[in-house]
């Protein structure tokens, strides 16, 4: 049994969180990966395709239960809802929620959704979690403090996690660069930037966790090693049984072959894709039109090409479709270190377990 801070302040048998994943609210996994006694994350950023990409949105809903016709609040809330019911007794889940300008609008639905349905004590209970991502952190603080919820934020480098500290985040998830869809605008790999962020902010206050590349019990024992409490799994946990992401999407991960990712512009900036070959097309295409994606500037999203951001939710929408040729799915290099679709709790015992001996085994391996 690994007992980590992460674990003590969730209270969850595993210091593993199964990230939130859009467009999908992966609703299913959630429920199984809290079940198996990770925190559960669902995901909040579907409803943003209501008009832009239907087949999105309506498989947004079917997964929350929702119906096409409900308000985005109504969605969440019925999304929210199914999972508590559920997810059994003791089990921890929360929402990710993009805050960035993009999806500004969004994330006070999802807000406005949380907040109504936390007043059940026994929801509020285990729906604790509230992890906030891409964007500043600062605006959100009066929200998360009167709701009394753990708050966790996933942002890329230095500038973001003493945001971070400013604003009260309980525990700071440091997004490497290997790391599944959406990517920071600098490259830096979770190798540099997990071991930088646990030096200058880990305290009695404040937790780190590492996301990017963490999909095994080598990564997670040597995110210990580096000093976090626990690591974030995204790519690993979609591509699992019980995973909402549809049968193709799941494909393309177990048969990534080595560097099969590449990076191209997504809504929200950067995002590592797999190298299909319509990624391949829109990865020049990112070159051209969104250089800034490549030599780490932040493009003016009003400048970037419509097209751009069309071919984008063709890509995935063609994924959902089966459409192999035209297909575009996010996921994180481990890609080409997956190979199968376990059952959630199969695996995270499995990490667990192989976790433990590698960590004791380290001492007979070595002399010191
Ligand atoms: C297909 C896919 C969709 C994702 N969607 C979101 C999202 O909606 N919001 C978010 O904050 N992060 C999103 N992420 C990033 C994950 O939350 C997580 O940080 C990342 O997958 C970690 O890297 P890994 O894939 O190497 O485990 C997504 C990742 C993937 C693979």
């Amino acid at each position: 049994m690994i007992k980590t801070r992460l674990t003590e302040l969730v209270g969850i048998k595993y210091p593993i969180i199964q990230a939130g994943m859009g467009p999908f609210p992966v609703t299913s996994l959630c429920i199984a990966a809290a079940n198996a006694g990770c925190l559960g994350l669902c995901s909040t950023f579907g409803t943003t395709s209501r008009k832009s990409n239907p087949v999105v949105f309506e498989d947004f809903c079917r997964q929350a239960h929702a119906d096409y016709s409900d308000d985005d609040v109504t969605i969440f809330k019925k999304m929210f809802t199914r999972i508590f019911n559920e997810t059994k007794e003791g089990a921890v889940f929360g929402a990710n929620v993009m805050v960035s300008a993009e999806v500004k609008e969004n994330a006070m639905n999802v807000m406005k959704a949380i907040k109504e349905v936390r007043k059940d004590p026994e929801m509020a209970k285990r729906f604790k979690v509230l992890v906030t991502t891409a964007g500043d952190p600062v605006p959100w603080a009066g929200f998360v403090k009167e709701q009394g919820m753990i708050w966790m934020h996933v942002f890329p480098g230095v500038r973001t996690a003493a945001r971070c500290k400013k604003a009260g985040v309980q525990v700071l998830i440091a997004s490497g660069h290997e790391g599944g869809f959406h990517t920071a605008w600098q490259p830096v790999h979770s190798m540099t930037l997990l071991p930088d962020i646990v030096e200058k902010f880990s305290d009695e206050n404040t937790l780190v966790c590492g996301t990017g590349g963490y999909c095994d019990s080598k990564t997670l024992a040597a995110a210990l090693a580096m000093g976090a409490d626990g690591v974030q799994m995204g790519t690993r946990f979609l591509a699992t049984e019980e995973s909402d992401f549809c049968d193709l999407w799941k494909k393309l991960v177990v048969d990534c072959p080595d560097g099969g990712t590449i990076i191209a512009r997504g809504f929200v900036g950067p995002a590592r894709w797999l190298r299909t070959p319509a990624a391949q097309v829109h990865a020049y295409n990112t070159a051209k039109d969104a250089p800034g994606s490549f030599v780490g500037v932040p493009d003016d999203f009003s400048k970037i090409p419509m097209d751009l951001l069309v071919a984008e939710r063709t890509g995935i929408a063609a994924t959902y479709n089966g459409d192999a040729e035209k297909a575009m799915a996010g996921a994180g290099e481990c890609s080409q270190r997956i190979s199968d679709l376990p059952r959630c709790e199969d695996m995270v015992k499995k990490i667990v377990a192989e976790t433990e001996d590698i960590i004791s085994g380290l001492k007979e391996k070595f002399v010191f």
